[in-house]
């Protein structure tokens, strides 16, 4: 018989997964459970399949799947994750199946704690430095789900940065902030231009976004730049040298340290994005 997973703490992580980082805020995902598996599925309602924007969608989408499954870690569950898209259902995006009890290490219950407390920091970072081993860190988190983690790095390419915020942010719903020199500027990238890349994208921000989290530091998802084709062929091609395809940027650095804290930002309730096929969590 299939190990299924608790009703109630199922619940609870689709509650908590709520809190994933989502383009806009838009939480464009919607969880199917049947038979016992959990689906994870892409919401691009009001969107043309042609737009940019679906990238940012299934980026969305992983990143509330790592949620998901740091919070199902933290609360004792095992679980198997399978994310190649559905060739019969291009919104069908990753399955998750329950494997059986997990005792939760003191890192799993530091990357939940995160969650609650993680904020899109968009005001100016201060220049203290970043502890030298973050980069590694950070790596590791990127390269667990298959994905690059480039440093923006140098006056240049930071300047070239900068630039491309600047000519995005006439066109973006984002505040124009001053970006500043501070912090670290990480692109992710995977060798593949895919659906399952940009779901893997997502599950190695969330990693990286609650590790910055964990140790104190502030963070922001950048994909405003990469919306300019200009922009974005330049970060391939000189960059990654033309072999990956970039997805993201990564602000990471210390908050100002007399900034007030971030409110945190509202989302829908976890049940208007879940459809029972067979059992309720609920219980
Ligand atoms: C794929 C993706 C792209 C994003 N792009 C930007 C961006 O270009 N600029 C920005 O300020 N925030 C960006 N964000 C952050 C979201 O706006 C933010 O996660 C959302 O408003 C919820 O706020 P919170 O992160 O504070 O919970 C992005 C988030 C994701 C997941």
């Amino acid at each position: 018989m299939r190990t299924r997973l608790d009703p109630s703490t199922l619940r609870l992580a689709l509650a908590v997964s709520t809190r994933a980082p989502s383009v806009h805020n838009t939480q464009p995902w919607r969880w199917v459970s049947e038979a016992g598996a959990l689906h994870l599925l892409a919401d691009r309602t009001g969107l043309n399949r042609a737009a940019p924007e679906h990238r940012d969608v299934e980026i969305s989408c992983g990143a509330a799947l790592h949620h998901l499954t740091t919070a199902l870690a933290a609360l004792g569950a095992r679980v198997a994750i399978r994310t190649t898209p559905s060739s019969s259902d291009p919104d069908l995006l990753a399955t998750v199946n329950a494997v059986g009890p997990h005792t939760p290490s003191a890192a799993d219950l530091a990357m939940a704690g995160a969650i609650g407390t993680r904020r899109t920091e968009r005001r100016p970072l201060s220049p203290c430095p970043v502890p030298t081993d973050l980069l590694d860190v950070l790596r590791t988190r990127a390269v667990n789900h298959g994905v690059q983690l480039t440093p923006i790095t140098g006056d240049v390419e930071r300047h070239r940065f900068a630039v491309a915020l600047d000519h995005t942010v006439a066109t973006s719903p984002w505040p124009a902030v001053d970006e500043g020199p501070a912090g670290l500027l990480i692109i992710l990238s995977t060798s593949a231009d895919d659906t399952a890349a940009r779901v893997h994208t997502g599950q190695a921000t969330s990693a990286i976004l609650l590790t910055a989290t964990a140790m104190g530091l502030a963070s922001r998802a950048l994909s405003q730049p990469l919306a300019d084709p200009h922009y974005r062929a330049e970060i391939r091609d000189r960059l990654l040298r033309g072999s990956h395809a970039p997805h993201l940027i990564l602000r990471i650095g210390h908050g100002q340290p007399v900034a007030p804290h971030l409110p945190r930002t509202p989302r829908r309730p976890w049940t208007e994005c879940y459809t029972e096929l067979s059992e309720s969590p609920s219980g």
